[in-house]
Formats: C-alpha cells, structure tokens, sequence
C-alpha cells in the first residue's frame, strides 16, 4: 500500500492554534506528517529553531503520525531526503492566496513530482497569525485561546 508522507513547513515563531488546526487536519489526511521548522528566519526570530521545534514537539503529542524537524536551504531538498510528496500549507483569507500561489509555483518548478496541498483552517483562526500573536503578546495583551497553553507560558516568559 502506499503511504503518502506530507511536509507542513512554517516558521512557526511561534506556533498558534491555527497552525495546530490544520495539523490535526493534515493527520488525518496523510499517513505521515512532518512539521518542518524554518530554520533561519530573514527576520530576528523570537524563538530560536531549538524553542520552535520543542513547543512542536508538546503540542504534537496528541498525533502519533506527526513529527517535528528542522530544516535550512531548500524546501524542495528537504522534502526529498524526508521521501515527502506532498507539501501541506494553510490559507486562511483570499490574501495570502497570492504568496502562496507563487510559492507553489516555485516548488513545483523546481521539483515537479511534489505537489502542494492547501487547506483552510477553522473560521476561528482566520485572522490569526505568529506575527500578531507576537506583537500582542510584547505589548502585553492576552493570547489565551490563540496559542496552546504552553505557547502561552512561553511566551509570557520571554516577553517579562
Ligand atoms: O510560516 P511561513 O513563514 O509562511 O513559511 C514560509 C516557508 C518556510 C514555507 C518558506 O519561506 C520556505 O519554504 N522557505 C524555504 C526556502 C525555499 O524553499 N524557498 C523557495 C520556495 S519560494
């Protein structure tokens, strides 16, 4: 039988109840499903790759079929050595439509056997993202039920 593995790439900085959504989405879909942690962001990153991929790992726990990995360079690279045929990415409004078109497009000149997979998240998570989630939490507003609770402790820590 074949088994189709599935890479969600993100640079999960850090990861919020949107991104788990569709992980539980995503493990029921594919055999495996490997969360691959950016490693070097263009941006300062608040969490380092080690912090990213450990809150990964705590609120994966529930999936057996979910792992957790770093990876630099090339997704298409990574996909390949991790045996992945499939990319799994989250839209959430028409206006991330556009980055992620071009970002499929991308992949799939540069590896034409991987095909990339979207899905929508729960209507609840449709204006969540990191980049808010960490602006919030700096200016000291309240990120309860945006981030898993551990996420949450994390990021109270980092920001006092
Ligand atoms: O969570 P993000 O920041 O939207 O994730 C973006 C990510 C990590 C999927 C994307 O930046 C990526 O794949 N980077 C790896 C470099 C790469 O392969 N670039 C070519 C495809 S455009």
């Amino acid at each position: 039988m074949k088994s189709v593995v599935a890479i969600y790439p993100g640079s999960f900085d850090p990861v919020t109840n949107g991104h788990l959504d569709l992980i539980e989405r995503g493990a029921k879909l594919f055999d495996r499903l490997i969360v691959g942690v950016l490693r070097n962001l263009d941006k300062a990153p608040l969490f380092t790759p080690d912090e990213r991929v450990e809150m990964l790992h705590e609120v994966t726990r529930p999936w057996p079929n979910v792992e957790v990995d770093v990876f630099g360079g090339l997704l298409v690279d990574f996909a390949q050595r991790r045996s992945a045929t499939v990319i799994l990415r989250g839209i959430r409004a028409i206006s991330d439509y556009e980055y992620e078109l071009q970002m499929a497009m991308m992949n799939r000149k540069l590896e034409p056997n991987l095909e990339t997979v979207f899905m929508m998240p729960a209507v609840a998570y449709s204006y969540l993202s990191s980049r808010v989630v960490r602006e919030v939490a700096q200016l000291g507003g309240a990120v309860q039920g945006l981030v898993p609770p551990a996420v949450e402790l994390r990021l109270r820590a980092k920001v006092f």
